[in-house]
């Protein structure tokens, strides 16, 4: 297999058509974009009113619902569930925030689930760059936070996740969230100096990643709570843009189930590398169960391990310096097969054939 290289700069312009590595670059910028078009949306929430949230989306525009769930398990007062489908749980009623989210504003599963939280009685807030889901919400009176089209849903991250954080946050649902944002903004700032196409790796992780990954099956593993989301948010990362299967699953419930998985056929497992996403702000025990698994139990099955670890100090920087990593290091092993980390075909094929 083909290993294309990542120091050659004009390979970046001839297959990255459509600029994600530009667009990963500017994640701190749109993430500090998202402030501004939230407070435009001027939403006022009566927290009295709210006894549940319910983000629900799709893929990429799923993706902020979990990182809003994993950020805030430990800090809000009202459960969050994100719902993936047509319909919303049960529980849905006039307590409850429903958060519909939808990049493109036209995947069906959401609008469905928009008309269910409409049947329902919710208070309803819709984060969209336009599509049906606008033009119906502002039809219906609810509120709208309008983000900028011409993305990936899943390179808009900071687009869908910030206004949910800064609606709970000015609820009063979340404690203030200004200075991890700060500190976030900063740290990301600085990383992707590091991880960014013009720096060679030697000194960028990124790219010694996706060189080590490719020809290999990633396995992310994260931990429940603050880390939870990101080891699958690498593996649709890795699955979109470079195009390959990869695998996530958490502790300590793998080491419930996966790690006895590891055996056979042998000549597969030796392909597996696994990518252990570390947070200092795990579970002691949880650190335990990583170094143990990894040490005793995977490396005996021949498959590799790869140590992660996330920076900074808040919670909000540690996950979002990790999300970070897997999305360059995503994009880079889509270059590495001589791939654009684009186009998902397969995606607007179904979508197409589903509407006929
Ligand atoms: O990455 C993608 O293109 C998908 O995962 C989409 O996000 C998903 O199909 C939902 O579409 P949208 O984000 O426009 O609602």
């Amino acid at each position: 297999m083909d290993f294309f290289n990542l120091e050659d700069e004009s390979l970046f312009k001839t297959l990255d058509k459509s600029n994600m590595l530009r667009a990963i670059y500017n994640l701190p910028d749109q993430m500090e974009e998202a402030v501004f078009f939230t407070r435009a949306a001027n939403v006022r929430l009566d927290k009295s009113q709210i006894k549940q949230v319910v983000v629900t989306g799709l893929g990429g525009s799923a993706v902020g619902g979990d990182l809003l769930r994993s950020y805030a398990g430990d800090k809000c007062s009202v459960p969050i569930v994100v719902n993936r489908g047509y319909s919303l749980p049960a529980f849905v009623g006039s307590g409850s925030l429903v958060v519909a989210v939808s990049y493109s504003g036209n995947t069906e599963e959401t609008l469905s689930a928009y008309h269910d939280a409409r049947r329902r009685g919710a208070q309803i807030i819709a984060i969209t760059s336009g599509g049906e889901l606008k033009q119906q919400a502002i039809r219906d009176g609810v509120k709208v936070v309008t983000v900028p089209s011409g993305l990936q849903p899943r390179a808009a991250t900071g687009y869908l996740f910030i206004p949910q954080l800064l609606i709970l946050s000015d609820a009063g649902l979340l404690p203030s969230v200004d200075q991890e944002l700060g500190e976030t903004l900063k740290l990301l700032r600085k990383m992707r100096e590091d991880l960014a196409p013009g720096t060679a790796a030697d000194r960028n992780l990124a790219k010694r990643l996706a060189k080590k990954l490719h020809g290999r099956i990633p396995v992310i593993h994260s931990a429940v709570g603050l880390t939870e989301i990101l080891g699958y948010r690498w593996k649709t990362q890795i699955n979109e843009n470079a195009q390959s299967l990869a695998f996530a699953h958490h502790y300590p419930e793998l080491n419930h189930n996966e790690i006895v998985g590891f055996d056979v056929p042998h000549e597969l497992v030796a392909k597996l590398d696994v990518i252990t996403l570390i947070s200092s702000k795990n579970h002691p025990q949880i650190q335990k169960r990583m170094e143990i698994t990894t040490r005793e139990l995977t490396s005996s099955s021949g498959c590799r391990n790869i140590d992660v670890y996330a920076q900074g100090d808040s919670d909000l920087a540690q996950m979002f310096s990790l999300l970070y990593i897997g999305d360059w290091v995503s994009s880079y092993l889509a270059v590495a097969y001589g791939l654009d980390p684009t186009p998902v075909d397969k995606i607007q094929l179904l979508k197409k054939m589903l509407a006929e």
